[in-house]
């Protein structure tokens, strides 16, 4: 067994504005709940910290769209929040909230601190200020361009598209996200870190002290900071969510919610120590405890940077060890976004997929966004179940209890002599733990699970291959070797996938009977280890309990449902994106009486050499077969719109256009992305007239 050690674990505190989505899971929450049960069957002393994030302007942005108060917002989506996090089996030991006294009391005794060192700088400067709202624009409450990357829809405090962080009068072209208007300047007072003071120590400790074992993406990000220069950065906002500035000349002021935000990390450790009476700045402050921080990448910069130069200022912490940020997932090629709605909601998933969470805790592992972006697909989250999960890892661990059922009623036989193969096979899964740890103590989930999958592969193939269904006719004696080397495999696999499929290791330590009652089972009496050290996992004479199915095939119909979803979600989105025109000059009733809108169909089309947009239409009207050039060659070809049925606009006056006479006008709308379509008139008969009434 390793030297037990302790870590404290952190994943990036969720915003409490919504749900929690499938790219949150991906990012951040899936690989650090895969690192903390892995530590603890490990047999290290870990504490799992996360909570809600509940200041910030997100948070003042939801409540003004819902017409409800901040508070309401928080106590509704923290709940939701904290629920599906269980329900999902994500082992936090504990889930705290940023709004909890004992939060408002850790980080104003923090300002405070370093307030009382003298580590930052008060200034009167001018900030963004909307005067129709009334109000300092700090933050998400303005947008424009980022200084950095042109991008138009920075946020005040950071661009999501090339994750730099800036101070709200950086931007370019600024809008309140209130009211629309260019916000003008006001002076008022703010207290500043000043990160310039702390540059030489941050290039010390991560430019030269961790760039070895720091993912490429963070290290990177980092480099790039400190190369442009550091610079001080306001730890105070004026507005009226967040915790008050705890000084006396600070009135209507609250501290920045990433000043807050990551501090939430040690109230919420000082929550769970008092309440399992441990003492929680062994977790802080010792310098033999681990930090490690699982965020996405919009957060290295406030987790490499900004919180550990508040830490070192502050002067009784210890630094993150690690920050393996993951860069971002996303859906079906675009963007999540809580905002619109495009997204995979986490209580959606459980509702519509009961007791699957391992299907997305594998397909989120097996596509993690480690080294670039990646995508969601329901045909690839079916794939991966039908193909690997059912037909790799369900079918190898049926198929040996089922066997060991019909041949032995369940009893694990004694094995006779092994053969060579059994020797590799069993030394092949004695190296699995180490080659599992090695990737996950690297940060590389995807990798990790794939060695999983390749213990199931090697069960598979050793049965493919001793047949034990054709030798039992033979030689009943080899038989029972093979079955004891394949439920040495089952019992590995039991004890190497929880920290992945944590459901899955439940049901199948039930499975072959050696379970403890609690899904997270990493107490079990087999641990990791022994996987490589013990002689046998499962011992002859030991009963298994009755087969069940693992995983169990999705089918098409379930994969409809979620893409009609999707779906809809972009209808909604196109509407809402349409820009509609304004109304066009009003006309008279006898004006509109005029025109003689009627259905007719397209007999023939031609394009108009040299040019793009016109097609010359042979149309019939009902009242004759006419000629009418139409402009809607970039939306169709010739023949798409030979037969296709009409709206036309029959008694326009003739015009020439091309040399070819025009006799009418067909009418036509056209979708968000600018395509034309008929405007369609269904199954009235060719010549009706449109009704005025
Ligand atoms: O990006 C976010 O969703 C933030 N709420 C993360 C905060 S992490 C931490 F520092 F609290
Ligand atoms: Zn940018």
């Amino acid at each position: 067994m390793n030297t037990p050690k302790r870590y404290t674990i952190t994943a990036a505190l969720p915003y409490t504005n919504g749900p929690i989505h499938i790219g949150h899971l991906a990012g951040v929450y899936v690989p650090a709940d895969i690192y903390a049960r892995y530590l603890r069957l490990t047999g290290n002393d870990v504490a799992f910290i996360c909570g809600s994030d509940e200041h910030g302007v997100p948070i003042t942005i939801r409540a003004k769209k819902e017409g409800v108060s901040p508070q309401d917002i928080v106590d509704k989506y923290h709940k939701i929040i904290k629920q599906s996090f269980i329900d999902f089996g994500i082992t936090f030991d504990n889930y705290s909230r940023t709004t909890a006294k004992i939060h408002h009391e850790t980080a104003s005794e923090f300002f405070t601190t370093l307030y009382n060192k003298g580590e930052f700088i008060e200034e009167v400067t001018e900030q963004l200020y909307d005067a129709e709202a009334k109000q300092f624009l700090a933050d998400r409450f303005v947008i424009g361009t980022c200084p950095k990357c042109g991008n138009e829809e920075s946020y005040g405090d950071q661009c999501e598209v090339c994750g730099t962080s800036h101070n709200a009068t950086d931007l370019i072209n600024p809008k309140s996200a209130i009211t629309g208007a260019t916000p003008t300047l006001k002076k008022t007072k703010h207290w500043f870190l000043p990160l310039d003071k702390h540059e030489a120590f941050l290039k010390e400790w991560i430019l030269v002290g961790h760039k070895k074992d720091w993912k490429s993406n963070v290290y990177g990000q980092c480099k790039s900071w400190i190369d442009d220069g550091l610079r001080p950065r306001a730890v105070t906002r004026d507005l009226d969510w967040g915790i008050p500035v705890p000084l006396d000349d600070a009135e209507g002021k609250v501290l920045y919610v990433w000043f807050d935000a990551p501090i939430g990390y040690i109230s919420a450790t000082k929550e769970w120590a008092k309440r399992v009476g441990k003492d929680w700045k062994l977790y802080w402050k010792d310098k033999d405890t681990k930090l490690v921080h699982f965020i996405g990448k919009d957060n290295i910069v406030f987790h490499c940077i900004i919180f550990p130069a508040m830490l070192k200022a502050e002067g009784s912490y210890i630094l993150p060890d690690n920050v393996p940020a993951n860069e971002f997932l996303n859906l079906a090629d675009s963007k999540f976004s809580t905002s619109k709605n495009w997204a995979v909601w986490l209580p959606d998933y459980l509702q519509d997929f009961p007791n699957q969470q391992d299907v997305l805790r594998y397909t989120l592992t097996a596509n993690a966004p480690e080294t670039k972006d990646n995508n969601f697909t329901w045909k690839d989250f079916q794939a991966r179940n039908n193909n690997e999960l059912v037909a790799i890892f369900g079918n190898f661990i049926n198929r040996v209890v089922v066997l060991t059922h019909k041949y032995y009623n369940g009893i694990v036989p004694t094995p006779n002599e092994f053969t060579k193969v059994d020797e590799e096979t069993l030394a092949k899964l004695k190296a699995y733990p180490t080659l599992i740890s090695s990737s996950i103590e690297r940060y590389r989930f995807r990798e990790a699970l794939g060695e999983l999958m390749n213990l199931a592969r090697l069960g598979n193939k050793y049965l493919a291959d001793e047949e034990p269904w054709k030798v039992i006719k033979t030689d009943e004696a080899r038989v029972q070797t093979i079955m004891y080397v394949a439920l040495q495999i089952s019992s590995a696999l039991a004890i190497l996938s929880e920290p992945f499929l944590p459901f899955t290791s439940h049901k199948l330590k039930k499975i072959l009977n050696v379970s403890s009652s609690a899904p997270d089972s990493y107490r079990n009496e087999n641990n990791w280890e022994d996987v490589s050290n013990k002689e046998t996992l499962l011992s002859a004479g030991h009963q298994i309990a009755k087969a069940e199915l693992l995983f169990s095939k999705i089918e098409d119909k379930e994969i409809q449902v979620q893409l009609d979803k999707l779906e809809a979600t972009k209808k909604v989105n196109e509407a809402d994106n349409k820009v509609t025109e304004p109304q066009k000059d009003t006309i008279t009733f006898d004006d509109f009486k005029k025109l003689d809108i009627r259905v007719g169909t397209i007999l023939d089309a031609k394009k108009i050499p040299k040019t793009n947009k016109l097609l010359v239409l042979k149309v019939d009207t009902g009242i004759d077969v006419r000629i009418i050039v139409s402009g809607i060659a970039e939306s169709f070809t010739a023949d798409e719109v030979i037969g296709k049925r009409v709206t036309v606009l029959v008694n326009l006056a003739p015009r020439t256009l091309r040399g070819i006479e025009s006799e009418g006008m067909i009418l036509m709308t056209e979708t968000p992305e600018g395509k034309l379509v008929f405007v369609n008139p269904g199954n009235i008969k060719v010549g009706n007239g449109f009704k005025i009434s």
